[in-house]
C-alpha cells in the first residue's frame, strides 16, 4: 500500500472528497487509525496538555514532540503523518524554522504543521523550497492563547477579511492545507472556496473539505467542560472508570485472579 502524499489530497480537494484527520500520539492508536483508514495522523503540539499534563500547548518543546512523532510513524503503513511545530521553534527565523522541521522529517514525519497566516509565510516558502510539506494553521491558534486572552472563537466581524487573507497568503507560500479552528462556519465555508489546497476544519463548520478531531475528545476520554464543535462517539472515560473500579474490588475481595486467570 502506497503512502497518502499531498497529491492524494489535492485530488481529494479536486473531486470534493471529504476526508479525516486525527490526532494521534503513541504506537497503539496510530496503528488502530492506520489501519482504520485514517489518511492523515496529526502528531499535534496537544501532546503538551494530552500526554505530558502541561496546561497550554506553548512549553513543549522539539525534544519532547520527536519520541512522540517518532512512535506514530513507526506505527503506520499508509497515513500522512504531520508532525506539529512547537511553539518557539519555528518564530526566530526561517533558517530556525528548517532546522526544527527537518529534525521531525529525520524522526519518520512526512510533513510539518505550523500555526500563524500571513506573518509565517516567508517561513512556510522557505521549508516548502527546502523539500518540506507545510500545513498552516488559522483561527485560534493556541500557542497564542497570551495573545488573545483565553480559546475564543476567532474571525468575528473585521477579523474576517484578515484571516481571510491568511488563507491565501498560506497557500501562495506553497502550504498543502490549512487547519481552520474555531471560525464561524460562514467565513469557513467562503475561505475553502477561495482557496485550491484542502481546508481542514475543527471548530469551523461542515463545509471544510476535511474535519480533524482530537481522539481523546472523540471519544469521550477528555475530562471536563467541552468545546461546542466536540462530539463525543463513545464515552470510554465511564467505562474505563468502572472497568478500573470492578478489577480493584476483585483483587481486594480476593475475586481475581481465579483459576481461569491462573496457570497450573
Ligand atoms: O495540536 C493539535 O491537536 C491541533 C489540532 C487540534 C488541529 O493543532
Amino acid at each position: 500500500m502506497v503512502r497518502i502524499s499531498v497529491n492524494d489530497l489535492s485530488s481529494f480537494k479536486q473531486s470534493k472528497k471529504r476526508f479525516t484527520v486525527l490526532t494521534s500520539y503513541d504506537s497503539l492508536t496510530a496503528s488502530l487509525f492506520d489501519e482504520s483508514g485514517i489518511p492523515v495522523l496529526l502528531v499535534g503540539d496537544s501532546a503538551a496538555n494530552l500526554v505530558l499534563g502541561y496546561d497550554s500547548t506553548v512549553p513543549i518543546t522539539v525534544e519532547e514532540m520527536l519520541p512522540i512523532v517518532k512512535a506514530v510513524a513507526r506505527s503506520t503503513s499508509k497515513a500522512m503523518v504531520v508532525a506539529d511545530m512547537p511553539f518557539g521553534s519555528y518564530q526566530s527565523s526561517p533558517t530556525a524554522a528548517l532546522e526544527s522541521a527537518t529534525s521531525f522529517l529525520k524522526a519518520g514525519a512526512h510533513a510539518v504543521k505550523l500555526e500563524g497566516g500571513q506573518r509565517v509565510s516567508s517561513t512556510v516558502s522557505h521549508l516548502v523550497e527546502s523539500g518540506i510539506p507545510v500545513m498552516g494553521h488559522i483561527g485560534l491558534t493556541p500557542q497564542s492563547v497570551n495573545v488573545f486572552g483565553g480559546y475564543k472563537v476567532q474571525g468575528r466581524g473585521e477579523q474576517a477579511e484578515a484571516l481571510l487573507q491568511d488563507a491565501k497568503a498560506l497557500e501562495n507560500a506553497g502550504a498543502f492545507s490549512i487547519v481552520l479552528e474555531a471560525i464561524p462556519r460562514d467565513l469557513a465555508k467562503q475561505i475553502t472556496e477561495s482557496v485550491s489546497i484542502p481546508t481542514i476544519g475543527i471548530g469551523a463548520g461542515p463545509d471544510t473539505d476535511a474535519q480533524v478531531m482530537v481522539w481523546q475528545d472523540l471519544v469521550g476520554l477528555t475530562p471536563g467542560v467541552k468545546p461546542k464543535f466536540v462530539k463525543n462517539y463513545l464515552n470510554i472515560r465511564q467505562d474505563i472508570e468502572k472497568a478500573i473500579k470492578d478489577f480493584s474490588k476483585d483483587v481486594e475481595s480476593g475475586k481475581y485472579p481465579d483459576s481461569d486467570h491462573s496457570y497450573d
